[in-house]
């Protein structure tokens, strides 16, 4: 494979996430114990987890946790899904199996990275459709329209959005899908945040659910809070693509780690618990977010997330949001996260609401603020 470039939102993280105290810009919800999990195993999975061999597991996953994660879906069965470790296996063996060099793909930005870096390295022709903060960070069906082609292979969504947390309209997906079945296009919708909607009537069909050539993408990391188990999924009625998908993963990790299968399992059998106290901290959070905007007009504008764990906030002070966050982490320890991490141009910055701590590092941010607010009004 070429060289490829500095993932830089990873590389921010490897910097950053472990000598940094306070965190406020994780886009994973808060992380849950060992214990809280196991405590929450019915009969069957605490037996699975007590005499649990520590050998290697079946390539595509276990196939009670893959049926387990077809209930999140309306129409698929175990053989729709195949695992992966995190998410991000699931995006590269996915692009991998779907591209192919000079393919057209469309790419809706600013995005999680390999999003975009592996259609590039793998040799797409992207046509990028960059979101504004002026659209309210909304796609539209004529921006999709004119960037559709005959020969359209794929286009890329995130749903709900990282890092704006904006969540794709109806007519817009309709007219996404309808657009990719003339061409016979695939849809591949990372898909990590759904289930924090707010508003839980705007949460849209999952793309392996309403379109045959969906891909969709999930994994337990974000909206359950179970990052290190490493444990995620493609879902898609496309057989032909998973397993040429599972083909890639030979090269990569084989197989999941056998521990995290079994936790995995537990945590999506207690489903409601795990995602009702994550929404739980979104909620408090979000409002709390909703008043710390409102007190600071003249330097912060959003436009208020409609689902998932993050939130993208200009900074209208005269300074460069990449400076501010250095000064910002060096004098005070907390951490945001610039919109340069997401090449993306402007004074952008994304701050996490998953976290139980959230309102108290948001505190110690708004005392750092509010010194530079006074500094610019003299
Ligand atoms: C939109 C999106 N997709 C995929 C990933 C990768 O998730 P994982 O850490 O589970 O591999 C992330 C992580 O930040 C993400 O934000």
């Amino acid at each position: 494979m070429t060289n490829l470039p500095i993932f830089k939102l990873e590389e921010f993280w490897k910097k950053y996430e472990f000598s940094s105290p306070y965190l406020l810009c994780p886009s994973d919800a808060e992380s849950w114990l060992l214990n809280d999990i196991l405590s929450m195993a019915d009969a069957e999975s605490k037996s699975l987890w007590d005499h649990l061999s520590l050998g290697y597991t079946e390539s595509p996953g276990l196939p009670l946790l893959r049926q387990e994660i077809a209930q999140l879906y309306n129409t698929l069965t175990a053989d729709d899904i195949f695992t992966t470790a995190g998410a991000e296996e699931g995006i590269y063996c996915a692009m991998q199996s779907l591209i192919s060099s000079g393919d057209h793909v469309i790419v809706v930005s600013p995005t999680y990275q390999s999003l975009e870096t592996l259609p590039q390295i793998l040799g797409a022709d992207i046509t990028f459709i960059q979101l504004q903060a002026a659209k309210g960070w909304k796609l539209s069906c004529e921006e999709i329209q004119s960037a559709w082609r005959p020969s359209t292979k794929l286009l890329t969504v995130v749903c709900p959005h990282n890092p704006t947390g904006i969540l794709l309209e109806a007519n817009v997906y309709e007219k996404m899908i309808s657009l990719a079945r003339t061409t016979g296009a695939h849809i591949f919708c990372d898909e990590v945040y759904r289930f924090l909607e707010i508003d839980e009537s705007k949460r849209l069909p999952a793309i392996a659910d309403a379109y045959e050539k969906g891909i969709s993408l999930n994994v337990m990391t974000k909206s359950f809070g179970l990052s290190g188990l490493r444990i995620g999924w493609l879902a898609s009625k496309d057989h032909d693509l998973l397993q040429k998908a599972n083909s890639y993963k030979m090269y990569t990790s084989i197989c999941n780690s056998a521990p995290s299968e079994i936790l995995a399992l537990i945590a999506l059998r207690s489903k409601e618990r795990i995602l009702g106290r994550n929404r739980e901290i979104v909620l408090k959070n979000v409002s709390i977010l909703d008043e710390f905007v409102k007190r600071h007009p003249t330097s912060i504008r959003w436009v208020r997330p409609e689902g998932g764990t993050v939130a993208f906030l200009e900074l209208l002070l005269p300074i460069s949001i990449d400076d501010f966050t250095v000064q910002l982490v060096q004098e005070t320890g907390v951490l945001i996260m610039p919109a340069s991490v997401f090449d993306f141009s402007g004074n952008f910055f994304r701050i996490g609401m998953g976290r139980k701590n959230m309102p108290d590092i948001l505190n110690r941010f708004e005392q750092f603020l509010v010194t530079y607010e006074n500094l610019f009004k003299n």
